[in-house]
């Protein structure tokens, strides 16, 4: 058996990786190895805050880990919000606040362009390794569907006429930018 963590408290997050992985694998959430730190994400990009919170775990817990980092690009607002999308519109994380605020930034944009995209850091004893996921669609005139949590009201996917928050979870998950991070990183566990 080997163990390797995922730096993050989020139990859906967990269960969904965790029912992609081989029997071999055990997956530990950062809880349950007894890391509870609240890394800051003071990186520009999304790789760099990953790493940092994959580097902090793997100090403490010295096993495979893991740390994922996502966000959302707009082609015409120059990637943006980028590595601040929970925080688009300030302090306190305010989803509702966020969408607004990006729909009026976009108010006029003929490219409504965009795409999720998820990094995820993995750090073992000799190597950081990134595995990157995205989606491609396009932003919405307004927000539709109550399914979901962030921009996903606003969000449809390429190839889709309805936004994230109108789709059921599996159907989401099956095409999202955190699956298909997840499914570089599960290519190469084997090999950890
Ligand atoms: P995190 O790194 O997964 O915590 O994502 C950071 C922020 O990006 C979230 O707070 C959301 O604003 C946005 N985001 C990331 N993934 C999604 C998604 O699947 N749907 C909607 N918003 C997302």
């Amino acid at each position: 058996m080997k163990t390797i963590v995922f730096a993050s408290a989020n139990v859906h997050k967990l269960e969904e990786i965790r029912a992609m992985l081989p029997e071999f694998i055990t997956l530990m959430s950062s809880a349950e190895v007894g890391f509870h730190e609240d890394v800051e994400e003071t990186g520009d990009t999304f790789e760099e805050n990953a790493e940092l919170k994959a580097e902090a775990l793997y100090n403490f817990t010295g096993k495979p880990c893991f740390a994922d980092d996502s966000g959302l690009e707009v082609k015409a607002l120059k990637k943006q919000p980028g590595v601040k999308s929970a925080r688009y519109a300030g302090e306190p994380v305010n989803h509702q606040k966020n969408t607004e605020l990006l729909l009026k930034n976009l108010e006029g944009k003929s490219d409504r362009s965009a795409r999720f995209v998820t990094l995820i850091c993995l750090k073992t004893a000799d190597k950081t390794l990134f595995f990157e996921g995205e989606v491609k669609g396009s932003i919405a005139e307004a927000p539709r569907g109550d399914k979901g949590f962030g921009y996903d009201p606003i969000f449809i996917p390429e190839g889709h006429t309805r936004t994230f928050a109108e789709m059921s979870a599996e159907e989401k998950n099956a095409i999202s930018h955190r699956k298909n991070a997840v499914a570089k990183l599960l290519d190469f566990v084997p090999y950890i």
